[in-house]
């Protein structure tokens, strides 16, 4: 079994890199499922139902969210039917959308669960005691178990690693946009890299324009963010390969596509 999990796709940049790049990685690695972070596709800000089916239509099984779930209106209108959107689980009870979803996909089933951390982030419900909760749900019916763990501290990320270390097949982080290069798998054999970075702008902060990110550094005054929609950009990414009986990590490896990291195939 072999996982493609695509990083955090920043607006129309990051969609054209996914649209142009999905097919070739697909080719080189051949994933069975592949995995998308898209809480930033639409213009940097939640995601609508169009690029949600875009995005299904290039190639991906499933969609994950984060922080930035709520910040599109219209996701309103169709989280609910979209089965195979995911959003942090542990949003409070109630919340539309679901944090676990079981999807099936030539002939396995892979449950796909969201939890977004609290360290430095809104103040939510316990990530831990969440997943864990959804993580035995899931083992009752699949050993084939991914967790986006959108976050921003790396320690409670690794510290979520080792909590589910065993029990899924791999914690992946999201949400800083800058890939980390310690994927490994841990003892009791889940896959585990801290953050697999983004998919969008190149020369800019994280994906908005730097030069608004600088004005607020130098100035500390409220400025307008934008997503630029012109200009070189990167892809991020990571294929986990899982034991077809256990569902635990064998092996990964990390992809970063740009113009200092270029791809050939
Ligand atoms: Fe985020």
């Amino acid at each position: 079994m072999r996982i493609l999990f695509i990083g955090d796709v920043v607006g129309s940049l990051g969609r054209d890199m996914v649209k142009e790049y999905l097919p070739k990685l697909k080719h080189q690695y051949q994933p069975n499922f592949t995995i998308i972070n898209g809480e930033n596709a639409a213009a940097g800000k939640g995601i609508t139902q169009k690029i949600y089916n875009q995005l299904l239509e290039w190639g991906a099984q499933a969609v994950t969210l984060g922080n930035h779930t709520w910040d599109n209106k219209e996701i309103f209108d169709f989280i609910d039917d979209a089965k195979r959107m995911v959003r942090p689980a542990n949003f409070p009870e109630g919340s539309p959308g679901e944090g676990l979803r079981m999807i099936e996909h030539q002939g396995k089933r892979v449950a796909v669960i969201s939890i977004q951390g609290r360290t430095f982030m809104p103040a939510i419900d316990d990530p831990f005691r969440t997943a864990e909760k959804l993580v035995e749900k899931a083992r009752a019916t699949t050993p084939f178990i991914f967790v986006d763990f959108h976050a921003e501290a790396s320690s409670e990320k690794l510290a979520m690693g080792w909590f589910l270390d065993g029990k899924v097949s791999a914690v992946v982080g999201t949400h800083t946009h800058i890939q980390t290069a310690d994927e490994r798998i841990l003892t009791k054999g889940t896959a585990y890299l801290t953050d697999v970075g983004m998919t969008g702008p190149y020369d800019e902060i994280i994906g908005v324009d730097k030069e608004a990110v600088l004005r607020r550094f130098l100035t500390a005054m409220p400025v307008r963010f934008e997503v630029p929609k012109s200009g070189r950009s990167q892809l991020s990414a990571v294929v986990i390969d899982l034991d077809d009986q256990t569902g635990l990590g064998k092996k990964m490896e990390r992809i970063l596509i740009n113009d200092d990291h270029p791809f050939f195939n």
